[in-house]
């Protein structure tokens, strides 16, 4: 805790020095960084710390102006996803030339400092539909409000409480729904009986700091009866996002991975991380990766929701990866995505809650490339759950899968 308050008391100095001295105003500074992030793709390295940009230009030039390039992390910031203007999270409300309150909070950083209450406003929530067009700054992650932020309340109402600086991480990276919210949407209905009235929950993308927690944020549909996991309790101090990842190019640090898992030699590497010996999707292999026991059960529900949906509902489904909302029509019950399957219109309405609770968590696991190093043993329990539940009424095989 003191290391992070030492921390926080550099930036600020650091931040403050720049944004005071006049030299780069707080609006300068969001717009300069703003408009920097459109030159780099992330494929690009990182711009070296050269000239200041062009961009940095309309900041008034008085004496002791501090050149973009020299401000502290900004190039490793501007080759990270979060400064990248172009994705669909900074895109997406482009037409409607605003981001409504229930989206501002995540995907823009007037929206973010609206919830945090650094905007003047009331903390905890936003305030005002955010202008498109930012994406995530320096000011976004730090400003009076994220220097005493350690705390965070995940979509179920569950708290983690002390989590330091990372506790800004899982205040965007903790998806937007919860068991609690599924439950409240299917309470009552018969398990399966198809409810016409049903939509799709989707827990959203990204929500690391739901998978991370584990029971302790219920991000996921925990079955009644069942127990599940808390937080990964990995070896310290490889617990928090800032740990794990580097604190502004967000990229996972694979050097210090690789330092104990000797299965690690670059990214793609990661995924062969395994120290279990517990085989967790029954097909007797104990030393593919962490990774692969996920990807594996994940192929397996996805084949039993297909199955389910077509024996036991008369209604074939698919899922499309890249279209909201993910779930659609077979029309023609093949089994895949045919061109004009994959469209608004043709989303799957034939819900019934037990093919709902297992969709949910199939995409809670997708949508996290990560789950495996987040939280392998909550997702495998998730999945094996999910696909038991299933197997109530159409055949899996788990073979002698072992429960985390
Ligand atoms: C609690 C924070 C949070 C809220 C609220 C939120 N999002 Fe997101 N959203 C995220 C994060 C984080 C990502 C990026 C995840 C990643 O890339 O790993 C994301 C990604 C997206 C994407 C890109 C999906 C893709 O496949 O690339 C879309 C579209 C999106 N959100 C739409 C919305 C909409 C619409 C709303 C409001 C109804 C909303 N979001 C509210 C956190 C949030
Ligand atoms: C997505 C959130 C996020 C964004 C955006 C961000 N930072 Fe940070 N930054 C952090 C976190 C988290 C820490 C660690 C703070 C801690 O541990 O107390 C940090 C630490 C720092 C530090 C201190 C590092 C050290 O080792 O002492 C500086 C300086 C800093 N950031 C500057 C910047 C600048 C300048 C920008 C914009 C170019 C920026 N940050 C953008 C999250 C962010
Ligand atoms: C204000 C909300 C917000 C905060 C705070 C935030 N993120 Fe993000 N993060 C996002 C959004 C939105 C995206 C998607 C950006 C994109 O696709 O370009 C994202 C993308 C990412 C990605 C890349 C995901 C991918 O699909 O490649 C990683 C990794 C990540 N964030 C980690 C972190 C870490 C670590 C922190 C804390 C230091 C953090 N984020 C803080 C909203 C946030
Ligand atoms: C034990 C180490 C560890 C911790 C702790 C951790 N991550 Fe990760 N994270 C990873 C690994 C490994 C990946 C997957 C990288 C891969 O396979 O390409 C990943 C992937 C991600 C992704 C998806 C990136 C992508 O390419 O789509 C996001 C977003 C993310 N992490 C955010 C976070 C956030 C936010 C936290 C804190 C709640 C966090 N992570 C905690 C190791 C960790
Ligand atoms: C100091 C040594 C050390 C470092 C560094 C380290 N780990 Fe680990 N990791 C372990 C140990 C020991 C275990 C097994 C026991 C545990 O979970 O603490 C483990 C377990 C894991 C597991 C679960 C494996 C399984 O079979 O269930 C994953 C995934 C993982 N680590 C990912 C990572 C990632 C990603 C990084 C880099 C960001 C990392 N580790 C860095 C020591 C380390």
């Amino acid at each position: 805790m003191s290391t992070q308050r030492r921390l926080h008391g550099r930036i600020s100095k650091v931040l403050a020095a720049a944004l005071l001295t006049g030299a780069v105003s707080a609006s300068a500074l969001m717009l300069a960084t703003q408009l920097r992030a459109q030159t780099p793709t992330p494929a690009e390295p990182p711009a070296p710390a050269a000239a200041p940009s062009p961009a940095a230009a309309p900041a008034p030039a008085t004496a002791g102006s501090i050149p973009a390039a020299e401000i502290p992390f900004f190039a490793e910031w501007a080759s990270s996803p979060h400064a990248n203007k172009k994705t669909e999270p900074f895109n997406h409300w482009n037409k409607e030339g605003n981001i409504p309150v229930e989206c501002a909070r995540c995907h823009s950083t007037p929206g973010f400092r609206d919830f945090l209450g650094a905007d003047g406003s009331a903390p905890g929530k936003v305030d005002h539909p955010a202008p498109v067009g930012t994406v995530i700054t320096c000011v976004a992650c730090h400003n009076d409000k994220t220097l005493a932020l350690t705390s965070v309340t995940f979509p179920s109402g569950k708290k983690a409480m002390n989590q330091g600086s990372a506790a800004i991480c899982m205040s965007c990276h903790q998806g937007v729904e919860s068991v609690v919210s599924v439950d409240k949407a299917l309470g009552g209905l018969a398990d399966d009986t198809v409810e016409p009235k049903l939509e799709f929950i989707n827990v959203h993308y990204g929500a690391a700091g739901a998978m991370l927690f584990g029971a302790q944020a219920r991000g996921g549909y925990e079955y009644p009866g069942k127990t599940y996991v808390g937080r990964f309790a990995h070896k310290e101090p490889y617990v928090t996002c800032t740990s794990c990842h580097e604190l502004h190019t967000v990229a996972v640090k694979v050097d210090d991975c690789a330092a104990c898992h000797r299965e690690v030699t670059d990214k793609a590497s990661l995924r062969k991380i395994r120290i279990s010996k517990a085989d967790r999707d029954g097909d007797g292999d104990v030393n593919e990766g962490v990774a692969q026991e996920v990807e594996h059960l994940r192929g397996k529900l996805l084949a039993a929701i297909l199955d389910y949906a077509k024996t036991v509902n008369g209604k074939p489904i698919v899922y499309e990866l890249e279209a909201y909302p993910y779930f659609f029509y077979d029309k023609n019950g093949n089994g895949e995505v045919d061109s004009g399957e994959a469209i608004f219109p043709n989303r799957y309405k034939a819900w019934t809650p037990r093919l709902m609770k297992a969709a949910y968590n199939y995409q809670f696991i997708t949508k996290d490339p990560g789950a495996y190093a987040h939280n392998g043993a909550y997702a495998i329990e998730l999945l094996q759950d999910s696909l038991n539940d299933l197997g109530t009424k159409v055949k899996v095989d788990l073979g002698k899968a072992v429960r985390p």
